[in-house]
C-alpha cells in the first residue's frame, strides 16, 4: 500500500490498538434535519474530544465545524435521493478535488446490494475506489439496506464481499447474529466496523458494539445511538471503553450514566 494511504488510515484506525470509534453524523444527507442534528454543530462539536474520525458530508463540516478541528474526516460523497423515494438511487455528490481540497482522510459511499440501482451504487463504489487509489484517499464501503432487506449474515455477508471484492479499503455493515464472525472472515484483511443502526436502548447498544468487537469488528461508526442518547458525551465515553479498553458492558454502561 501506497504511503499516503496507509497514512491516512492510520489516523482513521489507531495503529497501535488497530481499532476506531467513528462519530457519524452524515444522516442528513437523505434525512434532512435528523433528530439530535437539526444544529449540527451543537450537538458535534462537544462530542469531537472522543471520537477517533468524523463521517460527515462536506455541507456539514462547512457549516456547522470548525476547519481547526483536528480529528480525521471520513467524508460522505454519495447522496441524490432522499426518504422519501428509492434509497438505493444514489450519485456520486462530491468530487475527488472537494475531497482534497477538505483535507479527507477518507471517502465513503453507499452500495445497496439487492437494491433497486444495486448497480449504480456498485459503480459509485468502484469510481471512488479508482480516484481513491489515485490519490491515496481510502474509500469506506457503507453496506446499506435500503427499507426492505433483512440483515442477517448472509445478505450481509453478501454485500461485505462485494466491496471488498471492488477494492473498499474499509466496510461498514451491520452487527447481526449469528455469524457476524464469518462475515468478518469473509472480508479477510479489510477491517470490517458496524453501523449503530436505529436509537435503541443505551444498555443495548452498548451490548451490540461488545459483541461486534468480541467477533472481529475494529470498531464502530455509530451515530443515532449517541447523539439521540439522553447523555450523549456518556454515551461515546462508554463505546470507547468498550473499543479500546475492553470494558464490560456493565462497566461502560456506568460511565454512559455518568454525567
Ligand atoms: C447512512 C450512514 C450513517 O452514517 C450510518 O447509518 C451510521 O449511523 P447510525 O449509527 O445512526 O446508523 O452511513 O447510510
Amino acid at each position: 500500500m501506497e504511503w499516503g494511504m496507509k497514512n491516512r488510515l492510520s489516523r482513521i484506525i489507531n495503529p497501535k490498538s488497530g481499532r476506531l470509534v467513528m462519530l457519524a453524523v452524515d444522516h442528513g444527507y437523505f434525512q434532512g434535519p435528523t433528530t439530535g442534528l437539526r444544529d449540527l454543530g451543537k450537538t458535534v462539536n462537544p462530542l469531537l474530544p472522543y471520537a477517533d474520525s468524523l463521517m460527515i458530508t462536506r455541507g456539514g463540516l462547512r457549516n456547522w465545524i470548525s476547519p481547526a478541528m483536528d480529528k480525521p474526516v471520513v467524508l460522505r460523497v454519495s447522496g441524490g435521493q432522499s426518504i422519501l423515494k428509492e434509497l438505493s438511487n444514489e450519485i456520486i455528490t462530491t468530487s475527488i478535488r472537494d475531497a482534497i481540497r477538505i483535507n479527507a482522510s477518507a471517502v465513503t459511499c453507499s452500495v445497496y446490494i439487492g437494491g433497486e440501482y444495486e448497480r449504480q451504487s456498485i459503480e459509485n463504489l468502484s469510481r471512488i475506489v479508482n480516484e481513491g487509489n489515485d490519490y491515496g484517499i481510502p474509500v469506506l464501503a457503507v453496506t446499506a439496506v435500503g427499507k426492505d432487506l433483512v440483515r442477517d449474515a448472509k445478505y450481509l455477508g453478501l454485500a461485505c464481499r462485494i466491496c471488498v471484492e471492488l477494492g473498499a479499503h474499509m466496510v461498514k455493515t451491520y452487527y447481526c447474529e449469528p455469524d457476524f464472525d464469518k462475515i468478518v472472515k469473509a472480508c479477510g484483511n479489510v477491517p470490517v466496523v458496524i453501523a449503530g443502526g436505529k436509537k435503541i436502548e443505551e444498555r443495548a447498544a452498548l451490548q451490540m458494539a461488545k459483541d461486534a468487537v468480541t467477533n472481529g469488528a475494529v470498531g464502530v461508526d455509530m451515530g443515532r445511538n449517541i447523539f439521540q442518547s439522553d447523555n450523549p458525551i456518556g454515551m461515546i465515553k462508554a463505546v470507547r471503553a468498550i473499543v479500546h479498553e475492553g470494558s464490560s458492558v456493565n462497566e461502560a454502561f456506568k460511565i454512559y450514566k455518568k454525567k
